[in-house]
C-alpha cells in the first residue's frame, strides 16, 4: 500500500506572484491536530516529490487548505503553481507536528507569531474552537515584506469575525497584527522587534506562544523568548511556554 494517499484539487486561489492557496478534497479517514503538517506534493514519472505543508483548514471542515509560495526554480513550487482544479496531489496519510497547542503549559493568552506561509497552521488554530475556549485572549502576528503578501488578512478582518458559529468568540478573543517590514505600512517592525519595544508585552507567567516560518526568524524569535524567560516545549508531548514547528519548510 502506497504511504500517499491521492486528493483532487477542488479550489485555486493566487495571491500574488509569489503566494497561492488551494483546497483538495479529503478523506474520511484523515484526521489531525489543528497544527498539524503533511507531506504533499505530486507522483512524478521519477516518483513523489513532496515537502511539508502545514494544514491552513480546520479539522472540522469538509476540504484540506494549503498555502504555499511559489519559488521560480523549487523542484516541487514551480510545479505546484501551475495547478488546475481536478489535478491529483498526492499527500501523507498520517498527519503530524509539535505546533500544537496539547504541548502547552496552561495560560491565559495565546499568541501565534507568523512569517511568511508560516501564517498556514495559525488559519487552522483560529478557527478551533477549543482554543477559543482554552484562552482569554488569542494574538495573531503575521510578519511579511510586501503589502501584498498579507494573503488572508481579508480572512481575519472581515470573513472569520462574521462567521456564523465563531464569530462573536473571533469579535471577543482575537487581534490580528499585520506587519509589512520593506514596504510603508501602519507596523513595519519584524516580529523580534515588536518583542523587544514591547509592542507586545510578553509574560511567561500568563502567555503562551507558537511560531512558525523560516528558520531564520524561528531561531531569532526563539531567543527572543528565551531572553525573557520562556521555555520551549522539548519535544511532541512535553509541555512548555512555547511551540515551534521543528519540520516545516516555509
Ligand atoms: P525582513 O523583511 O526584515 O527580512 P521571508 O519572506 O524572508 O521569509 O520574510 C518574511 C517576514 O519575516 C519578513 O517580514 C521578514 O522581515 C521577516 N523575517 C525574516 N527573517 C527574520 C528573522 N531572522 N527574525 C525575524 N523576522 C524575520
Amino acid at each position: 500500500m502506497s504511504r500517499f494517499a491521492e486528493e483532487t484539487v477542488v479550489h485555486i486561489h493566487h495571491w500574488n506572484e509569489k503566494l497561492f492557496s488551494f483546497r483538495t478534497t479529503r478523506n474520511d479517514s484523515f484526521k489531525f491536530r489543528n497544527g498539524h503538517f503533511v507531506m504533499l506534493g505530486l507522483e512524478l514519472d521519477s516518483g513523489p516529490l513532496t515537502r511539508a505543508y502545514s494544514i491552513a483548514s480546520a479539522n472540522h471542515e469538509e476540504n484540506l487548505e494549503f498555502f504555499s509560495i511559489k519559488v521560480e526554480n523549487g523542484p516541487l513550487t514551480s510545479r505546484l503553481q501551475n495547478l488546475e482544479l481536478g489535478q491529483k496531489v498526492i499527500m501523507s496519510k498520517k498527519p503530524v507536528g509539535t505546533l500544537v497547542t496539547d504541548d502547552l503549559n496552561p495560560g491565559k493568552r495565546l499568541i501565534l507569531l507568523a512569517t511568511g506561509t508560516g501564517l498556514a497552521p495559525f488559519i487552522s488554530i483560529t478557527k478551533d474552537p477549543e482554543v477559543y475556549e482554552k484562552y482569554s485572549a488569542i494574538i495573531l502576528v503575521h510578519s511579511v515584506r510586501r503589502a501584498s503578501d498579507l494573503a488572508y488578512a481579508e480572512h481575519f478582518r472581515n470573513t472569520l469575525p462574521q462567521d456564523e458559529y465563531l464569530g462573536e468568540l473571533v469579535k471577543e478573543k482575537l487581534t490580528y497584527i499585520p506587519t509589512v517590514t520593506r514596504e510603508s505600512f501602519a507596523l513595519n517592525d519584524r516580529i523580534t522587534t515588536l518583542i523587544e519595544k514591547k509592542f507586545i508585552d510578553m509574560d511567561p507567567a500568563s502567555d503562551r506562544v507558537m511560531i512558525c516560518g523560516s528558520q531564520a526568524a524561528l531561531t531569532d524569535i526563539s531567543n527572543t523568548l528565551n531572553e525573557r524567560g520562556f521555555s520551549i516545549s522539548p519535544g511532541q508531548g512535553q509541555l512548555g511556554d512555547y511551540v515551534i514547528e521543528r519540520a516545516f519548510v516555509a
